[in-house]
């Protein structure tokens, strides 16, 4: 392949591991043109970054001689695609904003290419809010990112913010320059524009009598942080909501409902969509009789809970006439999760489970290991926040409803 990346470095610890990118780039017919930030250079030097590709690595804009023989303009047109690795925080925030005050920057602003981000920071600067919504506005611009990754993190804490690793990001960056049109869908600024979600979230609540209730432990976190990615990709979004104390996404219509028969009622009353995503954790039983009186305690002596089961909505509306082209089905194990997977994507009849691990702190945490079983297989995603997840799944979605 005859291609020319240009790379960005930037300043932050992960910046060793974009030489390794630059020598599997090269392994694969890809050479690369080096830009380094000033703080990249704190970390990786110029001559180990030009001894790897073979060519003159540049690094600061007002180098008149650089100017001279190449302007920043010229640098960011003559490669196929522009890569930003590691995409620290302080980039992500001036491409986002337009902020070109050197060499790096104003290349970013200047080129005509498509941009990738691999970007690397600690976990809170990556979930901080300001952070996410660069990310978000990169999106809609049009850049396509790669990462970061979960796991152990060099300033010793643990969470996203790993930049992906080199072979990983490599193999995105082929399938860009290869022109791989499923990821080109995810750079249209809204690619879910024009089409309808169904979501559920939350518990339900079942009455005993006027006053007591069976229910479980669903805080609605993960549903709700879906709800608003998908929002986010421009997507109208229906979000059926059990009772929990969370405020709906911004833009999504939010259906507030209390037992699994109201919120079946919902969803039917809101077809047709285009993708139904089941994540409400729905009471399997409810009591068989609720009196409109509360149940004395010692008159009555201790009542018998006598329980029937609730409608399965994500069984009914797979199986409906109307049934969303894409219907997905979550599923909370405690222990051999991806078979237990496997046997509920079958008997629900929906295309995709997103299984997770509930043995640990996931239900009404703020984090979540998931993973996706779909037709062609299993797919583990890193333990990540739920808006990290939800962001993940979103974009899974519109790449499979493009
Ligand atoms: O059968 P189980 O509760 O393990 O399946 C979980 C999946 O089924 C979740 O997607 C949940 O939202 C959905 N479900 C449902 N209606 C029920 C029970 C579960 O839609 N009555």
């Amino acid at each position: 392949m005859n291609k020319r990346v240009l790379l960005i470095i930037g300043g932050g610890i992960a910046a060793y591991k974009s030489l390794f990118l630059i020598r599997e780039l090269a392994r694969r017919g890809v050479q690369s043109r080096v830009i380094i930030t000033k703080g990249g250079t704190e970390f990786v030097t110029p001559l180990s970054a030009g001894a790897l590709s073979g060519d003159k690595v540049f690094t600061d804009l007002f180098d008149l001689t650089d100017e001279a023989e190449m302007g920043h303009i010229e640098l960011s047109r003559a490669a196929d695609l522009v890569v930003v690795a590691p995409a620290t925080a302080d980039l992500l925030a001036k491409a986002a904003h337009g902020i070109a005050n050197d060499l790096a920057t104003t290349t970013l602003m200047a080129t005509d290419k498509r941009v990738l981000f691999a970007p690397a920071m600690n976990v809170r600067m990556w979930e901080a809010a300001s952070t996410q919504r660069n990310v978000q506005q990169l999106l809609d611009d049009g850049a396509y990112f790669i990462g970061p990754d979960a796991g152990d993190m060099a300033c010793g804490e643990f969470g996203p913010g790993r930049m992906a690793e080199p072979p990983v990001i490599a193999d995105h960056i082929l399938g860009l320059l290869q022109g791989d049109t499923s990821l080109d869908g995810l750079r249209a600024p809204k690619p879910l524009k024009g089409r309808h979600m169904l979501i559920t979230a939350g518990p339900t609540r079942e009455p005993i009598d006027p006053v007591r209730y069976l229910s479980n432990h669903s805080s609605g976190k993960q549903g709700y942080a879906i709800a608003a990615a998908l929002s986010g990709l421009g997507a109208k979004v229906t979000l059926v909501s059990g009772p929990v104390n969370l405020q709906p996404p911004e833009g999504v219509d939010c259906v507030r409902i209390e037992t699994a028969r109201e919120m079946l009622a919902a969803c039917e009353a809101a077809l047709p969509a285009d993708c139904f995503i089941s994540v409400a954790a729905v009471a399997d039983w409810r009591p068989k009789a609720c009196g409109d009186k509360k149940i004395k305690k010692d008159k009555d002596g201790i009542p018998p809970l006598n329980l029937t089961e609730n409608p399965d909505i994500l069984r009914t509306l797979s199986k409906a006439e109307n049934r969303p082209q894409l219907v997905i089905g979550f599923a909370a194990e405690t222990n051999d999760v991806i078979n237990h997977a496997k046997a509920k994507r079958a008997k629900k009849k929906c295309d995709w489970i997103v299984a997770n691990d509930v043995s640990g702190d996931v239900m009404g945490g703020d984090h979540n290991e998931m993973i996706l079983v779909t037709p062609d297989g299993e797919t583990t995603w890193p333990r990540q926040s739920k808006t990290g997840a939800a962001r993940q799944l979103a974009l899974k979605i519109a790449q499979a409803l493009l």
